[in-house]
């Protein structure tokens, strides 16, 4: 009888390997032979009417003389209607390991992971501790230079997304409203293996239904990239592409970008994290974190800056001009690897964000100088440290967040964090 039943449950399993084997060459077939359709339609951006109309009224009360509203939603990039000749890859015959290969062979900066280049290109740490080095989100130095003078946002802010390949059911299933935390993060697009251990260690609490997860990233001209980009969206179906150029200075635009998509695609989330791609992040006592301040409203937690002042350096990548920003310091801001927003302020900072005089340093313009026209409290959560610290399985049990986690690592602090059988001994990953 036991014997039977076996035979007939490795009949059908045989049976259901088979078909699903076919169904997946079948969808993938078909993905090479029916045309992609590009609705790249900024103006069809169901957030665009409101937001223009919005801001042109802010304009017009400002009383600036600049281009009244004729930049948002004005492509720039008129070339980007053209369809690129897709390669009929067949993605059965071509596999995930090629992806790192094709942006090598790009204009992209090798990833910056090692913690020695991070330095290096981190000469002001001691006066911003703790600042972006995914932040090397760039795509070719030399044309990236910074704005030096003032000018609104919304001015360089190009709304929408390329949401056509995106899973958004699974990231943001009904608008957010079973999500209690959608965490968002920065990514580099030639950041491919930092993708990958997020994917494979701390991403998998997206899988839970009150979690939501992404990567955002920017927009790149280098065709190559692009077509890597959009395979590994393919597979993953994670990737939230805004309609900047992905580069340094244009960080700011990638908070934007996300905060238009958590707006426009998931308003209901309650908590929403910011990340960037080298962070580790411990998601379990996050939510521990989050279920404490179910209630709180208008607020924004993460690791505070006081009294920081702006770099008058002109080699720093964190300088400032006095054009710029014309205070002796910068309001109080949470560091930008990792801050906690409530959902109820997302709306409010992307608009207003629109409305403010444009500066890189997207911590100090979205959780500095925007947050604090619209009052939104600034709260200091220790448990988000956004530096990089020796670990300990004890202490990375105890923190929210850690800052320059190289892909390789993100796995042994994931075993750190879930192995219950690792006693807390010290074992620093940093040798
Ligand atoms: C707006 O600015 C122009 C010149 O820039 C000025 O002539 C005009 O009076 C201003 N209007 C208001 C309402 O301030
Ligand atoms: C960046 O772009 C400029 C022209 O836009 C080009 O001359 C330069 O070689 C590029 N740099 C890199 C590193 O690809
Ligand atoms: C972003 O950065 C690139 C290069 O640094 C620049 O050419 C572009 O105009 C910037 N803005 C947008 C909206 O892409
Ligand atoms: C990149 O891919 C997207 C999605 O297929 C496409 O809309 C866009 O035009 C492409 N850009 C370039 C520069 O190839």
């Amino acid at each position: 009888m036991g014997n039977l039943n076996s035979k007939r449950m490795r009949f059908f399993m045989a049976l259901n390997a088979v078909i699903i084997i076919t169904f997946i060459y079948a969808s993938f077939s078909m993905k090479e032979i029916v045309p992609r359709r590009h609705v790249h339609s900024v103006r069809g951006f169901p957030m665009h009417h409101r937001i223009e109309q919005n801001i042109a009224s802010k304009i017009n009360s400002r009383n600036s003389s600049k281009n009244q509203g004729s930049t948002i939603g004005n492509n720039q990039h008129t070339g980007s209607s053209k369809k690129p000749e897709r390669k009929a890859v067949s993605l059965l015959h071509s596999n995930i390991e090629a992806f790192p290969s094709i942006s090598a062979d790009s204009n992209e900066l090798p990833e910056i992971v090692d913690i020695k280049t991070i330095m290096e290109i981190q000469p002001t740490v001691s006066s911003t501790t703790g600042r972006g080095s995914s932040s090397e989100q760039t795509s070719n130095g030399s044309s990236a230079l910074p704005v030096l003078t003032p000018v609104l946002t919304m001015t360089l802010y190009e709304p929408g997304h390329l949401n056509e390949e995106i899973d958004i059911k699974r990231i943001c299933m009904h608008r957010g409203v079973f999500l209690r935390l959608l965490i968002l993060i920065t990514s580099a697009q030639s950041h491919f293996s930092a993708r990958m251990s997020i994917r494979q260690t701390w991403m998998h609490y997206g899988s839970r239904r009150d979690v939501g997860m992404a990567f955002v990233l920017g927009r790149t001209t280098n065709v190559a990239l692009n077509e890597s980009l959009n395979k590994e969206n393919y597979i993953y179906g994670d990737m939230i592409r805004g309609n900047f150029i992905d580069s340094y200075f244009n960080l700011t635009l990638k908070t934007i970008s996300m905060l238009e998509w958590a707006d426009t695609h998931c308003p209901s989330a309650k908590f929403i994290l910011k990340t960037d791609d080298d962070m580790f992040i411990n998601v379990p006592k996050l939510l521990g974190f989050i279920d404490a301040r179910y209630k709180s409203e208008r607020a924004i937690y993460g690791r505070l800056a006081k009294n920081w002042k702006p770099v008058r350096a002109g080699r720093s990548k964190y300088y400032v001009s006095h054009k710029l920003y014309t205070g002796l310091q910068y309001p109080p801001f949470t560091t930008g690897p990792a801050y906690l927003l409530t959902g109820d302020i997302v709306h409010e900072l992307y608009v207003e964000s629109l409305n403010t005089f444009y500066m890189h340093l997207e911590d100090v313009f979205i959780t500095g100088i925007v947050a604090r026209t619209l009052k939104i409290k600034r709260v200091e959560a220790n448990a988000f440290r956004n530096s990089r610290i020796a670990l300990s399985p004890c202490k990375i049990r105890n923190v929210i967040s850690v800052h320059m986690i190289k892909p390789s690592e993100q796995y042994h602090l994931w075993r750190d964090l879930l192995d219950s059988t690792i006693k807390f001994e010290p074992h620093s990953i940093l040798q």
